[in-house]
């Protein structure tokens, strides 16, 4: 099993290659020598079968009873503190993971793991027996995805498997070490074909100044060094073992799985959907950093790089061996071409999708073991004992989450939850961008906005250069609530005014100043009255609202309404400080407010001396797809703008955006200051999920996944009479349940089963608007294509089932 082609060399003090093992004679017994062996020091009755190396001799022990058992003979130039790691691997992984199928280790009837014997020609030979694995090689399979991924899967399993093994020889120089490659630059002069020798020159070069200084902050273990095709033994789709512990080394974790891409992918008509399968397999296991994504395509461009130097170097020297030593290499110098065509960006953005991809995407319905639901309770007790019985937590069967990735959340059973209802974590759950950056400032420095530091400066540019007109000055704080509440106490500074005017149903947060600009909490069921300097307008509600969309005039009939609410603060007293407008109206069932509304609105708000406030707490950040901000679609300049939720991919952070003149206003009255609004880690975060919005077209992704989502669910109208209306902006999108469309009766019930069973089926989707009757469709927005498909046939499912 052992991989020929590949010389086991050392470097010289001089960093120059030189071989040593493979000059040394290879051992020489004959097989009746090795079946005395085998029966003398490792109690085995078998017939012994040379099998193919280069360097040592080893036999396959045939036994009567079908566990047959290699016998290997190390080469005497071999270094025994590098078997002795080889053996001591082996247990290791027995020891920690025994279901992993690697071959086991042998021992003397005394307990050795090993026997040394002198051999004919007077030399000491260390002597093996490891157990014989049957299959058919990698290198012989059909490359189908889910063999793919399951060779991605065992690398991870393998590597995971020896996290915490060390020996003292794991350091040793190897030659296929890729953190060593630059230095075969030295060798480079073998390859013959001028072109190929400069591509390889390059990518060795390159590797050298880029990618081995990245390389070595990467977490790094001994790995198995060589899942490779001639290792790997699979039934199918499913690797049924891997061998030859040859290469092992201390090396980059992400190393272990360069080398089946660099293998794999040159076979593979599409070598970037063979990588993303590997590294989905790989990732399945083990949550690979965006670091290693990154340098993956680097990392299997030089392992390549090294197969072309290494085999030219040793045809060479050994040119009677040419069809052997070129046989396993012979397409590497082809793939670095294709690779460099394809690019890194490709292939890392492949991976990255591949890694937000869970493995499965069928449905499967929602079970719970026994020992979860018995945790799952009593952590509801605490709950409920801690943090009060009102506290609400979502659907009958409520989700214990413990690892979220991309649009998935993954629960406690290991079982991807498909999310279809968080905008907070907006470019991904865990984002590796955002997290990292997060990371670093937070290990870095984390102050306050009373001393100086460039990144709230920078972070302030980034937003106020999205924002038109005066919008030029930023206020951090940590809550959308804050943010409105900051809002407010602007409005009234501003104004001289301490009248609100709000929508009706509307959410705006939970301070005790937000909370009287809040009616959709506000208990009115709970017997409250609105606070008397209230007044509040309906939501447009073109569906089912007192205006309907059919009458051309239903914008101006609703921005009427202003008019009403003004004289109504003023039959009180008040004169509005503040006109407060959730861009996409989530609490009131998601609806974008018409054309033309807002404009007249802001007008009215003006012209009574009030200040029109957009919040843009869940519209925000790309949400609607066609702008960045929600009020940019109406032709409207708001005075002041809130920013939550999304800003901060779930870190608590939040803004409000406005003018100097504003801003003069209350520093006139009073001070202001957020302990943690704004501060070094707040900032790099805003940063970072700043950069992977533009980076990623995530608001271009949102207008394009979320009209595709709103046409498959418009397709669903058709056969689901339960749907009422589909509405809304990009990825935010509201589905109106309905018992009978023309009376609009509200199908409450139903949408609450709904959104239950779909969470049964893996998809969370959320339940919304003063009927209760809307599903909230609002996912991270590296939702994708396929993802909204998912979600269709979810719901699908669910409308023909309640
Ligand atoms: C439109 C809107 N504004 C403000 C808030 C309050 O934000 P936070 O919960 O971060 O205080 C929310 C929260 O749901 C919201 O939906």
């Amino acid at each position: 099993m052992s991989d020929n082609s590949r010389p086991q060399t050392e470097q010289s003090s001089a960093g120059v290659w030189t071989e040593t093992v493979l000059e040394a004679q290879p051992p020489a017994f004959s097989t009746q020598e090795a079946e005395a062996i085998a029966r003398r020091a490792f109690d085995i009755e078998a017939s012994a079968h040379a099998l193919d190396s280069e360097r040592d001799q080893n036999f396959q022990l045939r036994t009567t009873d079908g566990n047959d058992w290699v016998l290997k003979i190390a080469n005497p130039a071999e270094n025994p503190a590098l078997l002795d790691m080889q053996t001591q691997a082996l247990l290791h992984i027995a020891r920690v993971e025994p279901s992993l199928p690697i071959p086991r280790v042998k021992t003397t009837p005394d307990g050795a793991s090993f026997y040394e014997v002198d051999g004919p020609d007077g030399r000491r030979f260390i002597i093996r027996a490891l157990s014989f694995l049957p299959g058919q090689l990698l290198d012989d399979a059909t490359l189908h995805p889910a063999l793919l991924r399951d060779v991605g899967a065992m690398a991870a399993r393998l590597a995971r498997a020896l996290r915490g093994f060390f020996h003292p020889a794991a350091r040793h120089e190897l030659l296929w070490d890729l953190t060593l490659a630059p230095a075969l630059r030295t060798r480079t002069r073998h390859i013959e074909e001028q072109g190929r020798r400069r591509v390889v020159e390059e990518t060795l070069d390159h590797f050298d100044a880029e990618v081995l200084p990245r390389l070595k902050t990467l977490r790094a273990q001994v790995i198995h060094n060589d899942v490779s095709e001639l290792n790997t033994l699979v039934d199918g789709n499913r690797v049924t073992g891997v061998v030859d512990f040859g290469d092992l080394i201390h090396a980059p974790l992400v190393c272990d799985l360069a080398v089946p891409i660099a293998e794999l992918s040159r076979r593979h008509p599409d070598p970037i959907a063979a990588a993303a399968e590997i590294t989905a397999g790989y990732h399945a296991v083990t949550a690979l950093e965006d670091d290693e994504l990154r340098l993956i395509f680097d990392l299997a461009c030089a392992r390549c790089a090294m197969e072309v130097t290494i085999a030219n170097w040793r045809v060479r020297d050994h040119p009677e061996n040419t069809d052997y030593i070129m046989a396993g290499t012979q397409n590497a110098g082809i793939h670095l071409d294709r690779m460099r065509d394809l690019g890194a960006e490709r292939m890392y953005s492949a991976l990255r999708r591949a890694c937000a991809t869970p493995i499965s995407l069928e449905f499967s319905d929602f079970t719970r073991s026994a020992k979860n639901k018995d945790n799952l309770q009593s952590l509801i007790e605490r709950r409920r004992r801690r943090l009060g019985p009102e506290l609400e937590l979502s659907y009958k069967n409520p989700v214990h989450v413990v690892r979220g990735e991309g649009v998935w959340l993954i629960d406690e059973e290991g079982r991807s939850l498909l999310d279809a209802y968080n905008n907070v974590p907006s470019v991904g759950h865990c984002h590796p961008t955002v997290v990292q950056a997060l990371a670093r400032q937070a290990a870095t420095l984390n102050t306050n906005t009373r001393y100086l530091y460039e990144s709230v400066i920078e972070y302030a540019d980034r937003l106020t250069a999205t924002m038109p007109g005066d919008l030029s000055v930023c206020m951090f704080v940590c809550s959308g609530s804050e943010a409105n509440d900051l809002a407010w106490r602007l409005a009234k500074a501003h104004t001289g005014n301490s009248g609100g005017i709000v929508v009706e149903d509307a959410y705006h947060g939970t301070t005790d100043a937000v909370y009287e600009l809040s009616p959709a909490d506000y208990g009115i069921d709970k017997g409250r009255t609105l606070a008397e300097y209230i007044a509040t307008v309906p939501a447009p509600d073109g569906y089912r609202g007192q205006f309907r969309r059919s009458d051309p005039q239903y914008a101006t009939r609703y921005a009427a309404c202003i008019d009403e609410a003004v004289a109504s603060l003023a039959t009180r007293g008040f004169e509005p400080a503040a006109f407060y407008v959730d861009l996409v109206l989530s609490s009131n069932g998601i609806m974008i407010p018409p054309p033309g509304y807002l404009s007249e609105v802001f007008n009215k708000i003006r012209a009574a001396g009030g200040l029109c406030v957009a919040d843009e707490v869940q519209s925000g950040f790309g949400r609607t797809g066609d702008h960045l901000w929600g009020f940019e679609a109406h032709d409207v300049v708001p005075d002041i703008v809130t920013l939550g939720k999304p800003i901060g991919n779930g870190l608590s952070m939040a803004a409000v955006v406005t003018s100097p003149a504003i801003v003069a206003s209350l520093m006139k009255e009073t001070d202001f200051f957020s302990t943690t609004g704004g501060n070094p880690v707040a900032c790099a975060v805003g940063l970072a999920v700043l950069d992977v919005l533009e980076q990623e077209g995530l608001q271009d992704r949102a207008a394009r996944v979320g009209a595709i989502l709103r046409s498959q669910i418009e397709e669903l109208a058709e056969r689901h009479p339960l749907i009422g209306d589909v509405r809304g902006a990009g990825l935010f999108i509201g589905v109106e349940l309905v018992r009978d469309r023309s009376t609009l009766e509200p199908a409450t019930k139903e949408t609450t089963a709904v959104a239950n069973r779909m969470r049964d089926l893996g998809v969370l989707v959320g339940v919304e608007g003063p009927c209760g009757n809307v599903l909230k469709i609002r996912p991270p927005l590296v939702f994708d294509t396929n993802h909204a498909t998912q979600f269709t046939d979810a719901l699908d499912r669910a409308l023909s089932e309640v």
